[in-house]
């Protein structure tokens, strides 16, 4: 049976910066409170011109790169976002088209902020099954656009941004070692976005009591967390016959210092081998776990061979935890430049899309 390796990553932030200070001049609230009560300083927000899919594209091609990957190489894109660019066509697909991944099935997985967990595991799943071997996972968010800048209880905590991962299948043991996916949809209620969807199609009554803006109880989120954080590791880490001795990095969801706080009492672990970057970008939904871990690598804290576990929660409510040993590139001789294939990409969307409008013509004359 084939071990699916985490071979590729790579991160995107918007430039544009609002920082605590930016926030207090817009709601009723101050640097101090947000710093004491979540652990944020600052958080990215997508130019107008920024969404999931172009995003998720850029942190994509750099995970390609260090893969040395072509996006022709891919069998399986898997998307997962808070704040998909549409119901559907899928974010997955748009990725799939702009990267020209022309071989590659593309899906959205929705879990909310721990989609890029039950993705990761997924897309191990399917290279350990033999079936495929090269995935790319992607989880991307512009939650700014679902965020009511009235709510100070919400608009303070959200971020935009893009991480992503490729996983490939070699014989070599290691990659993804164990995982576990949970889910409680009694605890819906707590963190939704109400509107929009079949159960309250958008009306100008949903749009006037803003119901297409995220709704969240954040104390009952905040004691879902805790309860489920640490559990998770723990049951990840027996599940591959671990123990937080054997690892030497937790990467958890960053939605609030506090919480990374309580998971690693429970842990029993030191706060330094928590990879937390919270302070920098806020909570970026499914894309947290994916930047935190790039700039882990990136920094040279993460290294090959090291043990690592990767823990979040979210709506849902949905929560999970996976086990992986880091791998880096698999060795290859070539060396790929997945952004080429952009241009390409584009080039061949246009002519798919006459091609598509002609066959369409003719159909019609046959009909
Ligand atoms: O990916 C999952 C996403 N969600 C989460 O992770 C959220 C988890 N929950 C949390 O992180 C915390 O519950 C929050 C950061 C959202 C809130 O912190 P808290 O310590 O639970 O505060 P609270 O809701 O109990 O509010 C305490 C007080 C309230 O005032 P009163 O009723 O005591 O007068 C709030 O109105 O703080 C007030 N408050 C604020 N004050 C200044 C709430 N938001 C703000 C704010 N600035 N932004």
């Amino acid at each position: 049976m084939p071990y699916a390796h985490i071979t590729g990553w790579g991160m995107a932030v918007p430039e544009p910066v609002l920082t605590n200070d930016d926030l207090a001049k817009i709601v009723e609230t101050s640097d101090e409170w947000i710093r004491d009560r979540t652990g944020i300083r600052e958080r990215r927000i997508a130019r107008e011109n920024e969404f999931p899919s172009t995003l998720g594209v850029e942190a994509s091609i750099q995970a390609l790169k260090v893969a040395n990957l072509r996006p022709t190489d891919l069998d399986l894109i898997i998307c997962t976002s808070s704040s998909p660019e549409y119901f559907f066509p899928a974010t997955a697909c748009l990725i799939q088209d702009q990267l020209g991944a022309t071989k590659a099935g593309a899906f959205d997985l929705l879990a909310a902020c721990t989609g890029f967990i039950f993705a990761t595991n997924m897309a191990a799943q399917a290279i350990r099954s033999g079936s495929i071997k090269n995935v790319l996972v992607v989880g991307t968010e512009t939650l700014s656009r679902f965020v009511d800048w009235k709510d100070r209880n919400t608009c303070i905590l959200f971020g935009d941004g893009a991480g992503a991962f490729v996983l490939q299948a070699s014989d070599q043991p290691g990659g993804v070692l164990s995982a576990v996916m949970h889910s409680d949809g009694s605890g819906g209620d707590s963190l939704s976005l109400p509107a929009g969807g079949a159960r309250l199609p958008a009306t100008e009554a949903t749009i006037h009591e803003g119901k297409h803006f995220i709704h969240m109880d954040g104390k009952e989120v905040f004691r879902f967390a805790t309860r489920v954080m640490g559990r998770a590791a723990t049951e990840a880490l027996e599940l591959a016959g671990m123990t937080t001795e054997d690892i030497q990095w937790i990467i958890p969801h960053q939605a609030n210092y506090r919480i990374i706080e309580t998971a690693a009492k429970y842990l029993k672990m030191p706060l330094d081998k928590f990879i937390i970057n919270v302070d920098r970008y806020g909570n970026t939904s499914t894309a947290s776990i994916p930047i935190a871990t790039v700039e882990a690598a990136q920094k040279g804290q993460l290294k090959p061979g090291d043990k690592v576990v990767f823990v979040g929660f979210g709506a849902g409510l949905t929560w999970g935890a996976l086990t992986a040993q880091w791998t880096g590139p698999l060795p290859v001789k070539r060396h790929v430049h997945p952004e080429q294939y952009r241009w390409f990409a584009r080039v061949r969307s246009f002519f798919r899309r006459i091609i598509r409008i002609i066959e369409g013509i003719f159909f019609r004359r046959e009909l």
